[in-house]
């Protein structure tokens, strides 16, 4: 388990806790969805061997990366709907990328996504004191860029032209919050 540099994190409904080995099934299944790939990956989608991910997986929960968090998303139900993670973090500049994938479809459009955000936007801020968190997708995610906006990041720009999926190119979108409008967009909210 990665418990070493990732720990529990509550927020509304969801609990997010380090990778398990034990749900590497799972994880597997959700690696190998076409869909969940479009969306959230820029390597186009090939079906990956069960022992390749295994290795993989055990070396993200056994030897993770110091410059990056995964975390496992729970529903108020106890079921495992998805993952949620942090990379590239840069103690010196203060800063990170996020990412959420709910894995389950029967718990899309329920606002999961919105509260596993939260409560990795809180980790970030108030835990590992990040001065700004970054957050990547493509221009036809139309749920995620929902999301992040809704959150209060703004968009800061896009690589044109990134991705070359189903015949034709897609622009990137870049948006990002800072530490002061993540504390005025809590303070609203409230
Ligand atoms: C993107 C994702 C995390 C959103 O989580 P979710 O639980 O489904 O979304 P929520 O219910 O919290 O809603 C968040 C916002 O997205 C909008 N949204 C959700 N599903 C949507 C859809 N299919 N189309 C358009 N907007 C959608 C919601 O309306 C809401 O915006 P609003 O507050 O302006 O109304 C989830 O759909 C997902 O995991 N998708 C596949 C992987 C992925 O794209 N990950 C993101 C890239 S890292």
């Amino acid at each position: 388990m990665r418990t070493s540099t990732a720990k529990v994190l509550a927020q509304g409904r969801v609990r997010l806790t380090p990778l398990h080995l034990d749900n590497i099934y799972t994880h597997f299944h959700w690696n190998n969805d076409p869909e969940l790939n479009h969306l959230d990956s820029e390597i186009p989608y090939a079906e990956e061997a069960f022992g390749d991910f295994k290795r993989r997986f055990e070396e993200m929960v056994y030897h993770p990366s110091p410059d990056g968090r995964d975390f496992e998303i729970y529903a108020e139900d106890g079921t495992l709907i998805g993952v949620a993670y942090l990379t590239r973090i840069s103690p010196h500049n203060q800063h990170c990328t996020v990412g959420v994938t709910i894995g389950d479809r029967r718990y899309w459009g329920k606002g999961y996504g919105r509260e596993a955000l939260d409560a990795v936007l809180g980790y970030c801020f108030n835990e590992l004191g990040m001065h700004r968190v970054s957050a990547e997708t493509f221009e036809y995610n139309v749920a995620w860029r929902r999301l992040v906006e809704g959150m209060g990041f703004r968009e800061e720009g896009v690589e044109r032209d990134y991705l070359y999926r189903d015949g034709r190119y897609w622009d990137k979108v870049i948006y990002a919050i800072l530490d002061t409008e993540y504390r005025a967009h809590r303070a609203e909210a409230a």
